[in-house]
């Protein structure tokens, strides 16, 4: 039987990924002054190493969405500023249907930006539901459920300096700290 979790990607990894993403968005946006707008809660560890990689000055903003009935999401709490003529990038910290993304394209899209782009950590395409466009993925994933980095089951584990995969989601169901010895410090007691 395999373990409750696994690490999918180390600090190490997740630099590489921030690095790759970065990069993207500094080639297209560079000199454009763009807004930083990540999705709480989950894009919050991601963005804050993403703009901190970033070689030149944006500004940032987020906005936070709820989820009700099926794949169905609503703006919780707005953006400050207006993004009106300005280059937006839409920062996730995972992709999945795509249901998320589409909403919030929408949304945005009819405040007229210059431009908006998405930038996630993750992608998992073959859940996909809809088709949106992602213009910079840090790393694509297999169908398996993930925590850490800003990632979270039942608002835990969203501190983890890793990505980790859950192998047993019922034992989470059942307790949501249940990996929390396995987890954190690496799994060594603390
Ligand atoms: P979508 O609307 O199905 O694309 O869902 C995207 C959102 O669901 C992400 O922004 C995450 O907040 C959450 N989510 C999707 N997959 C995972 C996962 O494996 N772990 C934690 N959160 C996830
Ligand atoms: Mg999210």
């Amino acid at each position: 039987m395999s373990s409750p979790s696994e690490l999918l990607l180390d600090t190490a990894q997740l630099t590489r990924a921030v690095s790759a993403v970065s990069a993207g968005v500094t080639r297209q946006l560079g000199e454009r002054d763009p807004v930083i707008v990540g999705v709480l809660k989950g894009a919050v560890v991601f963005m804050a190493d993403l703009v901190r990689a970033l070689p030149f000055s944006c500004q940032l903003d987020f906005l936070s969405i709820s989820a009700f009935g099926r794949g169905r999401v609503r703006i919780e709490s707005d953006l400050s500023l207006d993004i009106e003529a300005r280059h937006v990038v839409l920062v996730e910290d995972i992709v999945d249907t795509g249901l998320t993304l589409s909403y919030l394209l929408r949304t945005l899209e009819a405040r007229n930006p210059s431009s908006l782009s998405v930038a996630t950590l993750l992608d998992r395409p073959a859940r996909r539901l809809v088709e949106v466009p992602v213009k910079w993925t840090g790393v694509d994933i297999d169908d398996r459920f993930v925590i850490g980095y800003g990632m979270d089951f039942e608002g835990r584990y969203r501190n983890l300096r890793e990505v980790w995969v859950v192998n047993d989601l019922s034992a989470l169901v059942d307790d949501p700290d249940a990996l929390e010895s396995d987890v954190f410090m690496g799994g060594k007691a603390w």
